[in-house]
């Protein structure tokens, strides 16, 4: 069996949230080789390769050769005139296979999103998907996970609600805040992720990444609420107001596609995920609370 510890590791997207947290669980298991690539700056831990580049383009493949695994946490879930969805989901990924071909990568592991299907009609999950059927396409071992909102300290989710709180002294609820949600522990995702990189019965699927509990937006907001200790009322927003905002200003807390993928009720399988790698997926008043990933 494979000591995991000498497992060389290529992590893209090194700066965003999915991936601080990642590396921060590869550094906690000792990995000996780890290269986080990214655009902007970041504190890299001491064994840690930093590689920061501009574009993604072939000419990081040398310094990859032969690695283990690339995952890819490149993604965006609001474009904007100068890149939008296909521009990173799909076309980079594109790139980044490229990349795993060129420095002759065995595996790729993939984010894409939950809801991500077929008859997706939405720019979002059609990007997601036409990168999900390159990655099967492309001869490479895969793992691809299409996770419900990952939550835990400083999550993206989170920031926005905190945010708006701050900023209107309110809880936005869009709507009746009857839709469903799934969300899972960042810990719990991370360490899914990790598993799906030695342990085969990951490879060649897609696997929802969810938590154990489906609840309501409403339900969300007020555990959010008691588990952060904030006194701010909640205040339930017409969703055609709120639509309407999302369309005229590029600063509405909830962008187009935020809303679209709320009102979505998007729900998964988290029997999966917990059978394959034997974690026991945290609850929400628990990943609202934590203070770290351990
Ligand atoms: N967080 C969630 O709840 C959630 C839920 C469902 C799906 N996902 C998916 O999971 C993945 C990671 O999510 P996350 O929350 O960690 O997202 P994040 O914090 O926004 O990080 C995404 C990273 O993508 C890279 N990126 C974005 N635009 C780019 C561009 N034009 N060129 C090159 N790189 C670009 C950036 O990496 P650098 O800044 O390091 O260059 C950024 O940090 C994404 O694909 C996301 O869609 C996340």
């Amino acid at each position: 069996m494979i000591d995991h510890r000498h497992l060389k590791i290529a992590v893209f997207g090194a700066n965003g949230y999915v991936a601080k947290n990642l590396r921060e669980l590869l550094h906690f298991k000792k990995i000996d080789s780890v290269s986080s690539i990214s655009r902007s700056d970041f504190k890299s831990y001491a064994k840690e390769n930093k590689i920061l580049i501009s574009n993604l383009d072939n000419s990081i493949s040398c310094n990859l050769r032969n690695y283990d695994v690339l995952i890819h946490l490149v993604g965006s879930g609001r474009q904007t005139i100068n890149s939008d969805h296909y521009d990173i989901n799909t076309d980079l990924t594109k790139q980044i296979i490229k990349i795993c071909k060129n420095s002759n990568i065995k595996k790729i592991i993939y984010i894409s999103g939950l809801g991500t299907a077929e008859n997706s009609t939405i720019c979002y999950f059609i990007s997601k998907y036409r990168a999900e059927r390159d990655i099967i396409n492309s001869g490479l071992n895969y793992t691809i996970f299409r996770p419900s909102y990952i939550i835990g300290k400083q999550d993206p989710l989170s920031t926005k609600i905190i945010n708006h709180a701050t900023l209107h002294n309110n809880f936005c609820i869009p709507g009746s805040g009857n839709y469903l949600i799934q969300p899972i522990f960042i810990g719990d995702a991370i360490e899914i992720i990790f598993d799906s990189i030695i342990n085969p019965l990951f490879n060649n699927g897609i696997f929802d990444l969810v938590g154990p509990e489906i609840l309501n937006f409403r339900e969300f907001i007020n555990i959010f609420k008691e588990t952060k200790k904030m006194k701010h009322r909640i205040q339930f927003t017409d969703l055609e107001y709120e639509y309407f905002n999302a369309l005229h200003s590029s600063t509405n807390t909830y962008c187009v596609d935020d809303l679209n993928i709320l009102i979505g009720s998007f729900i998964g399988n988290c029997e999966k995920i917990q059978k394959l790698s034997g974690i026991k997926l945290k609850n929400v008043n628990y990943s609202l609370a934590a203070d770290s990933i351990f």
